[in-house]
């Protein structure tokens, strides 16, 4: 991701209702005291400049979406597409990945991990949101049944994300090494667009945990 220094960007996202701020303090009762309803919660990893989590969001108003994005300066891009729209089903949060386990107790139904960083040295491996590192976490705030959607064009890191979720009990449902040659409902995001536009395939697969 090009980080552009956006000015003012903790400031902007401080202000933004889209943002929440008091995370922590809805553990285990996210959908009910931030979105309030009961609508099932979908978790995208990674969101960038958010393209993916709009699209999903206007299309599935029935469920509530969640980004997770680490830099402001990201955010704030989200945030400038999101001034335009009145989505009350989507919230962003701005944090690192790996203190979700303190925002989420046995809530989130779906998580997307969309052209993550591939961290391909080795020393590195644990970084990777498919890791083994990665997997308890995601233990923890999903509910019973886990599922786990990703994209990406690296195929290294494919092959190990396919591995660590195998590894740690996770069955892979569907999978495609081209999606623009399935026909399943898909909404793009920031990479997936110009990866497409280059001619590059786009691997994805749909794993579930019960
Ligand atoms: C390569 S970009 C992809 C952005 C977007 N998902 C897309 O497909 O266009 C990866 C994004 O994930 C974010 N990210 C990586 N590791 C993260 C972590 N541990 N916690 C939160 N965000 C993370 C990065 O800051 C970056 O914005």
């Amino acid at each position: 991701m090009r980080l552009r220094n956006v000015k003012n960007a903790k400031e902007i996202v401080e202000k933004s209702a889209y943002v929440v701020h008091d995370s922590t303090s809805h553990k285990g009762k996210f959908a009910e005291e931030v979105f309030f309803n009961n609508n099932p919660i979908h978790l995208e990893i990674g969101m960038g400049k958010g393209n993916f989590l709009i699209a999903m969001a206007k299309k599935y108003p029935h469920l509530n979406f969640v980004g997770v994005e680490r830099y402001e300066s990201v955010v704030c891009r989200a945030l400038e597409k999101l001034e335009e729209e009145h989505l009350l089903n989507l919230k962003i949060l701005v944090m690192d990945a790996s203190s979700l386990g303190e925002v989420f107790a046995s809530e989130i139904e779906t998580i997307y991990l969309n052209f993550s960083d591939p961290w391909p040295k080795k020393r590195h491996a644990k970084r990777r949101l498919t890791s083994l590192a990665f997997l308890p976490i995601y233990d923890a705030i999903c509910k019973e049944e886990k599922i786990i959607v990703q994209k990406t064009d690296n195929v290294s890191l494919f092959e190990s994300s396919i591995v660590s979720l195998s590894i740690y009990g996770y069955k892979i449902e569907d999978i495609s090494l081209s999606l623009a040659d399935t026909d399943k409902p898909n909404c793009l995001t920031e990479y997936e667009a110009k990866f497409m536009e280059q001619g590059i395939k786009i691997n994805y697969l749909y794993a579930r945990k019960k």
